[in-house]
């Protein structure tokens, strides 16, 4: 975790680097400047793979206190591959995020929705 924060108001970022996202695989960008420049804005935590390595380099925008309150819900951001995504992400943060500031056209061509997780055999609800 980079920034640890408290604060409601602010939204938080899930920046994915693992065995793609934030690696050689994704050539041609400063991944280590793309998570500082996010964290400027909003408390990041660094994440290990979020299983969809195809959407490399994987951000979650989750929604402030407020946000939430007001029907936001994490918002997942594929190919977050240059500073101009980084910098778009950064300015909505600012507007506020998810529930609070409509998602920038920009960032609606980044948009995808992750697969839903199945728990492993034995471990889903009412299991045995
Ligand atoms: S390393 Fe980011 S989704 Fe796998």
């Amino acid at each position: 975790m980079l920034v640890p924060s408290t604060d409601p108001a602010t939204c938080r970022i899930t920046v994915c680097r693992d065995c793609c996202c934030g690696s050689a695989k994704v050539p041609g960008i400063d991944h280590t400047e793309l998570t500082t420049r996010l964290a400027r804005w909003s408390p990041v935590t660094v994440s290990r793979c979020l299983g969809v390595c195809e959407q490399a380099n994987v951000v979650v925008v989750h929604p402030s206190a407020p946000g939430r309150a007001a029907g936001g819900r994490p918002v997942w951001l594929a190919l977050v591959n240059s500073a101009d995504a980084a910098g778009d992400i950064c300015d909505w943060v600012r507007l506020g995020g998810p529930g609070t500031a409509a998602l920038p056209a920009v960032l609606g061509l980044h948009l995808f929705t992750p697969p839903r997780r199945t728990p492993a055999p034995g471990r889903r609800r009412g299991a045995r």
